[in-house]
């Protein structure tokens, strides 16, 4: 048997610079270094991210490995995200990365990061990976996709957004409501005391298999400024349910395409991955499915992190699909491709 490589993955393509150690399919450290200055400016600043994995990735990467608990020399490849995501942060991990590979003289491996999301999956941390095929339904803040996976190298986009993504859709409604960004983890929380059915606002159609959410934000918005035209204490007076209303209408339109997907493709072993994937409704939704198989990630790996680069390294070190040092970050870069 082969020796399981340990391979160190870079995570760099948002606001959040992360660092871990594989070995084989388990984890030995996975660091995130948040990025809380954007909070301020109610999403993230790309300038500002950028300088922030600057700072911040040298001291993930020392704590990455001194975590693992193992030397330096002893990683048999540098992996990292070579994008989709924001050109100036992922610059910064690639950049490290190249070097890094190149003064321990161990192969690159790029990744892409929504391939990543899904292959989390397959980290071994004592629950089940998913059968090929599966629909895995990605949602995160940058991106809403529908992908038919029927091996670790073959990703299939069935449908996604053709406006905003899902956690996007989260983000900018919180920000409408008043609340802090990211809003989406805090807009779960007020929904569990909610009542989902006490406004009902649009469910914008995008034909196929594909998603919209421009039309919820905008119906959120305008509902909101009659109400508060009338009663200025209106969302304060309401938050708990208008939190609840708004990840129901969010749930359901996932909901719907996944359903549609899952039967056109007559494929039940269903999984869920990205950001999103953390929220409490969408996990009940997909769990209460009696004819689906399906497959949900633990919450540290449905955010963004490095694990799952690692995770999708190891699946191109086995093959030895290797980059080479011309490789470029890529701030667009649809999965499959
Ligand atoms: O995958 P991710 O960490 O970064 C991207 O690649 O975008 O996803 C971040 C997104 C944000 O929009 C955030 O609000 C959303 O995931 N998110 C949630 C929850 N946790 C994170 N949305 C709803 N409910 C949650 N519990
Ligand atoms: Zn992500």
């Amino acid at each position: 048997m082969i020796k399981e490589p340990i391979i160190l993955a870079i995570e760099s393509s948002c606001d959040d610079t992360g660092a871990a150690i594989m070995k084989g399919k388990k984890v030995l450290s996975n660091i995130i270094a948040s990025q809380k200055i954007h909070e301020q400016y109610g999403g993230v600043v790309p300038e500002l991210a950028s300088r922030s994995h600057q700072q911040n990735i040298i001291p993930v990467v020392h704590q990455a490995i001194t975590a693992a608990g193992i030397a330096k020399e002893q990683i048999d490849a540098v992996a990292f995200t070579k994008g989709p995501g924001l050109l100036g942060s992922l610059l910064v991990g690639s950049s490290f990365a190249k070097s890094f590979s190149m003064a321990l003289n161990k192969p690159l491996i790029e990744i892409n990061h929504m391939e990543a999301h899904i292959l989390a999956h397959f980290i071994e941390d004592g629950s089940p990976s998913p059968e090929f095929p599966f629909i895995c339904l990605t949602v995160s803040g940058g991106h809403t996709q529908l992908v038919k996976v029927s091996a670790p190298n073959d990703f299939f986009i069935l449908g996604e957004t053709i406006d905003d993504a899902a956690g996007e859709a989260f983000d900018k409604i919180s920000k409408i409501m008043g609340l802090p960004y990211p809003g989406g983890p805090i807009l779960d929380k007020m929904a569990r005391e909610g009542n989902p059915n006490k406004f009902t606002f649009a469910h914008p159609k995008a034909g196929e298999l594909n998603f919209s959410f421009s039309g919820l934000k905008t119906s959120v918005l305008y509902f909101l400024k009659k109400e508060v035209e009338k009663n200025p204490n209106f969302i304060e007076e309401n938050k708990i349910d208008l939190a609840a209303s708004v990840q129901k209408t969010i749930i359901d339109i996932l909901m719907g395409q996944l359903k549609k997907a899952a039967q056109q493709e007559n494929i039940s072993h269903i999984a869920i991955a990205g950001g999103v994937s953390a929220n409490s409704g969408l996990r009940n939704a997909i769990t209460s499915q009696q004819n689906w198989k399906t497959y949900i990630p633990a919450f540290q790996f449905c955010t963004d992190n490095a694990a799952m680069i690692g995770i999708a390294a190891y699946f191109k070190y086995i093959h030895q699909d290797f980059s080479n040092l011309s490789t470029k970050a890529s701030a667009r870069w649809e999965i499959g491709k």
